[in-house]
């Protein structure tokens, strides 16, 4: 075990998710975790986050010194170095300039943190105090224009700091330097794998629950996926999972959530609300009554099945980290009113909710569902809105309409899969525009629709580029959509970026 004690900075989860990627098991806790509790975890090695205090204020929060003395390997960032360097006699200042981004740093390569790397490069720093003075036994191993201990190193107490952040993808090598820590430092075997990872997971879950009854509402998506296969290994026919299929999935989709967990041992119910949903939307055109009245109406649904099963002791929800950051973001615009499926239920009586998937990211989270044997196809599931097609149909939604847009849309990604794009783009979806125009099939005249291609290449989906899908995959896709569906006859391709545009039309 890594024991990473949290200071309160803001890139302390993704200090925990790169030692995992170097195949080594940590464990994040609060900077208050006494010295009793570290030494019965015992880790092999210990790292300080960053957090946002002065470390000589008196308010400043601090780890007991003695842990400096039990011979662990200790790693102190930003703010950690600076605790380090405070704790142990050195100075800690604040000068009139800080340092922030990408800085040129010189590194000293005979400190093992810096072994077989450049000795200079770019480091990610957010700091404002600096060390001024070392404390005993220290020496500087990195240094910037304005900052003369970037880096420094105790080698006979094992003891380390970095004043720039090496988990941010912007300090080159950085993950490397992590790497050093662990392998050089602490000795770490790199044996950690996503299967000890689901084992433990299991065995709290299964801890947690005891003989208690657990529900979870399942989208289909990646992350509920995970979630309900994690949660049926676990605790298996305690489990029911209710997948309200509101009619506006893609084109198969609701058996293929089906076929994946039907069997599976849990209660597993399928609502076919399609009818439901179509009536409520029967008439409307305008986006965000649209979206009001799924979200509404899916309340309406999951509470009427929920009520049949009565008390439950645990609600699940399929929440990642990035939600969890994104969801401390304060009063931005509303842009559009996101519904998501794993949205808190307030009408289930429960007692507690269970979050099995909050401290992994995305591409964990795929990892943790292949390794629980999810299909492939649940797994690199896309981002697919919880209002589904209903927000890819611009107007009026009628069966006619989503039957073709599932055909249209279901032609679009198998052939973006069949030229091999699928993992590059990673959103792509078909539209099907209100718009009509005029056009001509064999000798006739037809009067259809326009439907519009979009795809897009993004990392958070908060700001995206068009992708630029090669002209004879789009000839193809075009093609064969106005010659195997019916109801279209004009097919473009959607070449704005967001923003100013967003994903998703409406
Ligand atoms: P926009 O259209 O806002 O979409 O650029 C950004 C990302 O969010 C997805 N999206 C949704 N996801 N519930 C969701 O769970 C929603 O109501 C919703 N609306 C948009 C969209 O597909 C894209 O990935």
């Amino acid at each position: 075990t890594v024991l990473i004690l949290d200071f309160g900075g803001q890139y302390n989860q993704l200090i925990a998710r790169r030692i995992r990627e170097c195949s080594v098991y940590c464990e994040v806790h609060p900077y208050t975790l006494p010295l009793e509790k570290i030494k019965e975890i015992n880790p092999i090695g210990i790292v300080f986050t960053g957090g946002p205090n002065s470390v000589y204020l008196d308010e400043s929060l601090k780890c007991d010194p003695k842990l400096f003395e039990l011979g662990i390997p200790v790693l102190g960032i930003c703010y950690g170095i600076q605790l380090m360097a405070h704790l142990l006699g050195g100075q800690v200042k604040t000068p009139n300039t800080r340092e922030y981004g990408k800085t040129h740093t010189q590194f000293d390569t005979r400190c093992l943190l810096f072994r077989d790397l450049p000795s200079e490069g770019i480091t990610w720093m957010s700091h404002t105090d600096y060390i001024s003075t070392l404390p005993e036994g220290f020496t500087s191993t990195a240094h910037t224009a304005a900052c003369p201990t970037a880096a420094m190193e105790d080698p006979a107490r094992k003891l380390y700091g970095l004043q720039f952040h090496p988990e941010v993808l912007h300090t080159e090598n950085g993950i490397q330097m992590l790497h050093n820590f662990l392998y050089l430092v602490c000795g770490a075997k790199g044996d950690w794998t996503m299967g000890d990872y689901a084992k433990s997971a299991i065995a709290s879950i299964r801890e947690k629950v005891g003989d208690g009854k657990v529900l979870l509402a399942l989208s289909g998506g990646v992350d509920s996926s995970v979630a309900a296969a994690l949660l049926a290994k676990a605790v298996g026919s305690q489990l029911t999972c209710i997948f309200v299929d509101h009619g506006l999935m893609r084109k198969n989709e609701g058996d293929e959530v089906e076929a994946a967990f039907a069997n599976s041992g849990i209660n597993f119910v399928r609502v076919n609300a399609g009818d439901r949903f179509l009536a409520k939307l029967a008439g409307v055109s305008d986006p965000e009554s649209k979206r009001k009245i799924i979200g509404e109406e899916f309340i309406r649904v999951f509470e009427d099945e929920a009520k049949k099963i009565g008390r439950v002791d645990y609600l699940v929800q399929g929440t990642i980290y990035p939600d969890v950051i994104e969801s401390g973001v304060g009063d931005a615009a509303v842009i559009k009113s996101h519904h998501n499926v794993g949205g808190l239920p307030d009408y289930v009586d429960f007692k507690e909710i269970i979050e099995p998937l909050r401290l992994l990211f995305k591409d964990e989270v795929r990892a943790l569902g292949l390794e629980l044997g999810l299909a492939d196809y649940l797994v690199w599931r896309q981002p697919f809105p919880g209002p589904g097609l209903a927000i890819r149909i611009i107007g009026e939604i009628t069966r006619e309409k989503i039957s073709i847009l599932q055909d249209a849309d279901f032609i679009f990604r198998e052939e973006i899969a069949k030229a091999g794009l699928d993992r590059d783009i990673h959103q792509y979806f078909a539209v099907l525009t209100s718009m009509r125009s005029v056009g001509v099939m064999g000798d006739g005249r037809t009067y259809d629709y326009t439907l519009a291609l979009r795809g897009v290449t993004t990392t958070d989906f908060m700001t995206a580029d068009w992708a630029r899908i090669p002209y004879d995959v789009l000839e193809r896709v075009s093609n064969r959509i106005v010659n195997e569906v019916g109801g279209i006859n004009r097919i473009v391709y959607d070449v704005t970026s967001k923003p100013p545009a967003t994903i998703e039309w409406e």
